[in-house]
């Protein structure tokens, strides 16, 4: 299972990828705002600084909603490095630009998938990834991991190629719900990969070594 950064934050992608386990980055138009990055030029350029620090894929999300402009803001944001994927919804012009830009080989990451429907056409489309969004479908009691799931199963079913990452998630658990499920990539915050190492009895055990260690060796 591939792990992506889902943050516009530098530092946080820094910090992800020196672990050494960093597959990639998501990034969509609320988070490089919650980085106060402004103005069409240094968007890009984030993206770039990105790309310049992570190995993986960096999703670039386009902000038009008809047909022509995300085919333009697709070619503009993919051809600024080969690590970008463009990252478009699950709308009717959304699956048009899709199958258009898989067909020119333009890597496509389908975002905003709240159904198996919508992640059936996005597959169908030729999309690279599909990304289920887990954290806002809890939030509204609904079960974001069973919607993985089905997915999974979906296009292993079908043979589809596309990828699915699993987004929006809000916490350790899901990262293990997801692996369960069989998602190809989680997206997370980076607090959420950390609570991965959290063990008590790893403290313990650390402690006791280390103690003993000590102990003959002073
Ligand atoms: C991923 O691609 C999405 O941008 C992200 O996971 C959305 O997460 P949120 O529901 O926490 O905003």
């Amino acid at each position: 299972m591939k792990f992506f950064l889902d943050t516009a934050n530098l530092d946080q992608i820094k910090e992800a990828n020196d672990l050494g386990v960093l597959d990639g980055v998501t990034t969509n138009p609320s988070l490089m705002a919650r980085e106060g990055i402004k103005g069409k030029e240094n968007i890009l350029k984030h993206y770039k600084t990105i790309c310049g620090i992570v190995k993986g894929d960096v999703s670039a999300e386009v902000i038009s909603t008809d047909f022509e402009g995300m085919i333009r803001e697709a070619e503009e944001l993919s051809s600024l490095h080969a690590q970008i994927v463009v990252k478009i919804p699950p709308i009717k012009e959304g699956i048009r630009a899709v199958k258009y830009l898989s067909s020119k080989g333009i890597r496509t990451n389908c975002t905003l998938i709240f159904s198996p429907g919508q992640a059936l056409l996005a597959a169908k489309a030729g999309a690279t990834y599909a990304s289920p969004f887990i954290g806002r479908l809890d939030d509204i009691s609904t079960d974001g991991i069973e919607l993985v799931a089905q997915i999974v199963d979906m296009y292993n079913y079908y043979g589809y190629a596309t990828q699915v990452i699993a987004a929006s998630i809000r916490h350790t658990m899901h990262i293990i719900q997801c692996m369960e499920a069989g998602a190809h990539v989680v997206t997370c915050p980076l607090k959420a990969i950390l609570g991965l190492l959290k063990h008590p009895l790893t403290d313990i055990g650390l402690e006791k070594f280390l103690a003993d260690y000590h102990k003959l060796n002073k």
